[in-house]
């Protein structure tokens, strides 16, 4: 029996999180499906490993020396109130960085950049800073969802660009109708790209510039993964002729230093957005624990870190490149990130077939305990993520055998 309390705070949630039903719709989303799969085929094979390849993030922690700037900032009591829009040293290390990672140079350390509790929340400020109801907010899909929600909770729209292989899984944002450009407010762009790995080029920067400023839209570019790029140097955005007018890039922390718990990001790029997003921001949070961002200059003082992360991603990628290209999956070594992305095989061989990547990636779980995350928003393909546990380079390779062993043993139809 629900009490009148309970039945009348279940009356109260907004339509934005689902209203009355919130909590109690049947849908069951992607993330909690793979986990439910996960525990089922744990419990099914017990002492079999399972090789988790659906992991977002990094499978190490922060490098020593980060780690001991923290420990020694933790301890002043300089650092200890309410750290606000941000210290200058912060800001003007994520100048420094953009010179030297992406040869931005000229970048106005006061009033061009400014830190994130994470990108993820840098992101779902934007929509506040520009959305009025009935904004259109373009974003690339599959993609990481963040500023489409909130797009959609200051009632803007949110219009989706697919990222098809035949086009290099890059958008095709030339195609827009004339009425969506006109009411678009915000390109959201993320390269290197979560899930499908692909690298943007200078030219297609050059032809995002064009387009935001034929059409008087902001650019987002996303740069989680930017600085972990195999084979092509690092690209920013902001590195393009008239970037900066008409657009910001986010820099995450996150990925390119193993800092995920860390929670520290930065804006960087057009000035008045980053005023915007500052005034938004002091109405949200109060900043990162100073001790923290003060690690984070270190980190960002040392960029040798990510290259050695990256050096590791790349060994794992082109091994389990090799793994999936000899099975017949088109598989090929993505420009950046940490992410494969392969498309669906029709079947197995003399049996099942699979209507969907959700299907197919629940058949390796289930069947072969190996996790891997499913996207079906532009065809259907499977994501598996290089962020893999092991306990050191012996055992990585140990994993990535029996990872050939499982699969080996399955013939695809393609
Ligand atoms: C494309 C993309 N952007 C942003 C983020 C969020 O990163 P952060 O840890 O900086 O919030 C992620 C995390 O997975 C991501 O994949």
């Amino acid at each position: 029996m629900q009490t009148t309390e309970e039945t009348y705070i279940q009356s109260l949630f907004a339509e934005r999180i689902g209203g009355k039903v919130f909590g109690k719709e049947q849908k069951i989303y992607k993330f909690e499906l793979i986990k439910r799969a996960k525990r089922a085929a744990l419990a099914a094979h017990p002492g079999v490993e399972l090789i988790d390849f659906g992991v977002g993030e990094p499978d190490e922690m922060a490098f020593p020396g980060v780690v001991q700037e923290l420990q020694r900032e933790a301890e002043k009591s300089e650092n200890r109130g309410y750290a606000d829009n941000g210290i200058q040293e912060f800001k003007d290390a994520a100048a420094r960085y953009m010179q030297k990672v992406y040869g931005v140079g000229g970048i106005n350390s006061e009033s061009e950049v400014l830190h994130g509790i994470g990108s993820k929340s840098i992101l779902a400020m934007v929509p506040a800073i520009f959305i009025n109801p009935g904004d259109i907010t373009l974003m690339t899909v599959p993609g990481y969802p963040i500023i489409g929600t909130h797009t959609r909770w200051y009632g803007g729209d949110v219009v989706r660009l697919p990222l098809r292989e035949e086009n290099g899984f890059l958008p095709d944002i030339d195609a827009l109708p004339a009425d969506v450009k006109k009411r678009a407010k915000l390109l959201y762009i993320n390269y290197p790209n979560n899930p499908t790995g692909t690298g943007a080029t200078k030219a297609f920067f050059e032809r995002v510039v064009k387009f935001a400023k034929e059409n008087s839209i902001l650019v987002v570019h996303d740069a989680a993964y930017a600085a972990l790029t195999y084979g092509a140097k690092p690209l920013s955005f902001l590195s393009v002729d008239g970037a900066k007018n008409v657009g910001v890039e986010i820099h995450s922390l996150s990925k390119a230093f193993n800092m995920t718990g860390w929670r520290l990001a930065f804006m960087v790029g057009n000035e008045r957005v980053v005023a915007g997003y500052g005034n938004v921001k002091d109405n949200y949070d109060s900043g990162q624990f100073k001790a923290i961002q003060k690690a984070g200059v270190y980190a960002l003082d040392h960029p040798e870190v990510t290259d050695e992360i990256a050096a590791k991603y790349e060994r794992r990628l082109r091994a389990m490149v090799s793994v999936l290209a000899g099975m017949g999956f088109n598989a090929k070594m993505p420009a950046g990130s940490f992410y494969l992305y392969v498309k669906m095989p029709k079947g197995i061989k003399g049996g099942r077939r699979f209507a969907h990547a959700g299907e197919f990636s629940e058949f390796l779980i289930t069947e072969k305990l190996i996790s891997t995350v499913p996207w079906d928003d532009a065809g259907p393909f499977i994501r598996f993520s290089a962020t893999f546990e092991s306990k050191s380079r012996e055992d990585e390779q140990r994993v990535l055998n029996e990872f050939k062993k499982r699969m080996s043993i399955l013939q695809f139809v393609f």
